[in-house]
C-alpha cells in the first residue's frame, strides 16, 4: 500500500510540474512494493516508469501512442541490416558458468535500467563476444534480444565493407543513429573486419575513418540503452583502443566433455541415449564446437524420427560425431583464414 507521504510526494511533484521527481517517487514506491514481496506490482510500476521516460525522450505526448519500435531498419540501412524478433532464451544455451553469469548480469542491468539511471548509473550496453566459430556468439545475441523482448538487428561488417567500400563510414553513421534512436539489440558480426582490413593496399583511409567513427560512437551517450554486441572469431587483430571501450568482454570456448554432453542431450530432447553410451564417446566429442555437436545431434534425431524409434544408439551418435570430425579436418584450414 502507498503511504500518505508517498501520495503527498507524488502530488507535490505533479503540482510543481516536475516529471522527473514524479517518476522518481514512483520508482521508490516500486522498490517498497518489491521489499514487501509484491514483485509483480513492483515490476509493473517500473515498466510504466520506463515507458513514460521512453515516450518523453521520443517527444510523444504522455499517454499517447508509443512509436512502435519497429523491427525494421531505416531505408538507408535496408539490405544491410537484418532484423528479427527472436524468442530464444539464455536457458536454451549451454554456457560456462562465468559466461552465464556475465550475460545474466547484463540482462539484469538492462531490466533495471530505470532504477540504475535514477542513481546516476547506466546499464552495460557494449559487449565484445570473442571465440571460435560455432560457440554461440550469434545465438547469444538472439538470446539477449529474446530475454529483453527487443528486436535484434544484425549487421555483417565484412559485407558492409565489400558492398559499400568508400561509403562504409557514412553507412556506419546511419547505423549508429539508429542505435541511438531505436532501442534494440544490435549485433555487429565479423567485427574483426575493421581490424583485419588495416594495411589493405586498396584502403584509402577508409578503415581509419570507420575505426574512428566507431570509437567516437562508443563514447557517445546512448539514451536508448541499446545493447551493442560486437562478435569476432579473431580477438588478436582487434585494435586495443577499440577493445577497451567495451563494458564486458565475453569469451566463448569449446565445450569440455560434460558441456558437450549437455548440448547434445538438450538437442536430443525426447530422444534418449543410454546413459552408459556416454562413457566411450569422449574422444568423438573432442574439439567439436556447440554448433557441430548440434548438427550431429540433429542428424541422429532425424534418422530416429524417420525410423520411428525413440531411442538413439551409441553407434548412431558416434558415427554422426565422426562425420563432424571429418568435416572439421577437411575445412579447418579455411576457417583459420
Ligand atoms: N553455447 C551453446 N549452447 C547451445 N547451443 C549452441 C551454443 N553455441 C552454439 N550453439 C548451436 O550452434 C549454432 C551455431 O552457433 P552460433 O551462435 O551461430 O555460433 P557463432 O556465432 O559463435 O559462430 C547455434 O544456432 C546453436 O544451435
Ligand atoms: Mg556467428
Amino acid at each position: 500500500m502507498m503511504t500518505t507521504r508517498q501520495v503527498l510526494a507524488l502530488l507535490n511533484s505533479y503540482i510543481a510540474g516536475d516529471e522527473d521527481q514524479f517518476l522518481s517517487v514512483t520508482l521508490q514506491i516500486a522498490a517498497q512494493q518489491a521489499r514487501d514481496g509484491k514483485t509483480e506490482d513492483a515490476e509493473k510500476l517500473k515498466r510504466l516508469v520506463q515507458k513514460a521516460r521512453d515516450q518523453r525522450r521520443l517527444g510523444s505526448p504522455a499517454g499517447g501512442q508509443t512509436p512502435i519500435p519497429m523491427a525494421r531498419p531505416r531505408a538507408e540501412l535496408q539490405g544491410l541490416v537484418e532484423s528479427t524478433y527472436p524468442k530464444t532464451t539464455l536457458a536454451t544455451m549451454v554456457l560456462a558458468d562465468d559466461v552465464q553469469n556475465r550475460l545474466a548480469r547484463v540482462v539484469r542491468q538492462q531490466q533495471e535500467r530505470a532504477t540504475l539511471r535514477d542513481y546516476g548509473q547506466k546499464p552495460a550496453t557494449h559487449l565484445l563476444l570473442v571465440g571460435p566459430p560455432g560457440t554461440g556468439k550469434t545465438m547469444t545475441a538472439s538470446a539477449l534480444a529474446g530475454e529483453l523482448r527487443l528486436p535484434l538487428f544484425t549487421v555483417r561488417l565484412e559485407s558492409l565493407f565489400s558492398r559499400y567500400f568508400g561509403e562504409t563510414a557514412a553507412k556506419m553513421r546511419v547505423l549508429f543513429d539508429q542505435i541511438a534512436q531505436t532501442r534494440g539489440v544490435y549485433l555487429l558480426d565479423e567485427f574483426d573486419a575493421i581490424g583485419a582490413r588495416r594495411g589493405d593496399p586498396n584502403d584509402v583511409g577508409e578503415i581509419r575513418r570507420v575505426l574512428n567513427s566507431v570509437l567516437a560512437f562508443m563514447e557517445e551517450p546512448n539514451s536508448t540503452d541499446s545493447l551493442v554486441l560486437a562478435a569476432t572469431n579473431h580477438v588478436e587483430i582487434l585494435d586495443e583502443a577499440l577493445a577497451r571501450r567495451f563494458d564486458e568482454v565475453v569469451e566463448y570456448v569449446l565445450p569440455d566433455p560434460a558441456a558437450a554432453r549437455a548440448i547434445i542431450e538438450k538437442r536430443l530432447d525426447k530422444f534418449k541415449l543410454n546413459a552408459r553410451a556416454w562413457s566411450g564417446l569422449a574422444p568423438a566429442l573432442d574439439g567439436l564446437s556447440p554448433g557441430e555437436l548440434v548438427r550431429a545431434a540433429d542428424s541422429v534425431v532425424k534418422d530416429a524420427i524417420i525410423d520411428g524409434v525413440t531411442k538413439i544408439s551409441a553407434d548412431a551418435i558416434r558415427s554422426a560425431l565422426h562425420d563432424r570430425q571429418t568435416f572439421r579436418g577437411k575445412f579447418r584450414r579455411s576457417s583459420e583464414l
